[in-house]
């Protein structure tokens, strides 16, 4: 069990839960290998809510929690009474009388708190405008997995403010790492997170800094990340958006001031040609399909160990 009853962000755990949740990533990934999965969730019942699309949180949820033994029931929006106006804190209510654990995508960071204090149960962020934390542990594990070492320098290249750099961040800050942020300056994190990564970066002695040119930002580095120009939810600021991040591309000219042994790492999903060159995301340098297969191995480790 992890020391605190949910996972809505990096920065509630300390430096010893993160690593569990890493080695525990390792050793799921070692007994899918040799077909040798624990029943850890025998018997538990997991409600799992989207807010949004999704498909690698979906699959690999979804997947982890009937491999380790326990049921899945998965909710969108337009099924339950939600959407036709009964509030979080019943529709949580109603959860925790029926289920052991929750993890839900959602619009807004403030409705997973919700689902958490309402339900009673241990709920888990599956993404939300704020952060995305099973992506980032996903991503570290890919890291590790390619480079024998978390401790590489990263460079995160557009939107400042996304939900995916935000958990990166919080992870960079827990373990003193580095983290250079190639975006436009009216892109950064929420104040109150970004103080919290401050005070943790601080801490930790981890280096997180901002560029303004990507070519500045890349130079050395041994990761390059990206993601969408446009996250869900921000569909009506879509064109204003794209004009900003225009000289924030992933592309080949860029990825030649990397390390000579660098990586490009995704999420995912991507727009081929806008925040990422065709030819790197599907080029060598690519590690984006390990990374999203990654994604189940870290959700059985999350959920087994906080269900
Ligand atoms: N990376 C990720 O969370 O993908 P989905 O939106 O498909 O779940
Ligand atoms: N920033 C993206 C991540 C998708 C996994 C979004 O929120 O849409």
């Amino acid at each position: 069990m992890l020391k605190g009853n949910n996972l809505l962000c990096l920065l509630d755990l300390d430096r010893y839960d993160l690593q569990r949740l890493l080695d525990v990533s390792f050793s799921m990934k070692e007994k899918v290998m040799t077909n040798s999965v624990p029943k850890a969730l025998e018997g538990k019942r997991i409600a799992l809510y989207f807010e949004k699309p999704s498909t690698r949180t979906r699959i690999s949820s979804e997947l982890a929690i009937s491999m380790m033994g326990g049921t899945a029931i998965v909710l969108s929006k337009n099924d339950v009474q939600l959407s036709r106006g009964e509030p979080i804190e019943d529709t949580a209510r109603i959860l925790g009388r029926m289920v052991h654990g929750i993890g839900a995508r959602v619009l807004k960071h403030d409705t997973l708190q919700k689902l958490a204090e309402y339900s009673g149960r241990p709920t888990v962020n599956l993404l939300s405008d704020l952060s995305h934390p099973l992506q980032a542990i996903t991503d570290f594990m890919t890291i590790k997995e390619i480079f024998g070492t978390l401790d590489k320098p990263i460079a995160f290249v557009g939107d400042g403010g996304d939900n995916v750099l935000v958990s990166l961040m919080a992870f960079v800050a827990k373990f003193g790492l580095e983290l250079r942020v190639a975006s436009p300056k009216e892109m950064r994190p929420r104040p109150e997170i970004w103080k919290r990564i401050e005070e943790e970066a601080e801490a930790s002695q981890a280096i997180i800094e901002f560029y303004e040119d990507p070519y500045d930002a890349v130079k050395g580095v041994s990761v390059v990340y990206t993601d969408v120009w446009v996250s869900m939810g921000q569909e009506a600021e879509a064109q204003r958006r794209k004009e900003i991040l225009s000289r924030y591309r992933v592309t080949e000219d860029l990825m030649r001031y990397t390390s000579s042994d660098s990586i490009f790492l995704h999420c995912l999903p991507a727009v081929r040609g806008e925040e990422v060159e065709q030819s790197v995301i599907d080029g060598k340098k690519s590690k984006v399909w390990d990374q999203a297969e990654n994604r189940l191995y870290t959700a059985m480790s999350a959920f087994s160990l906080i269900y």
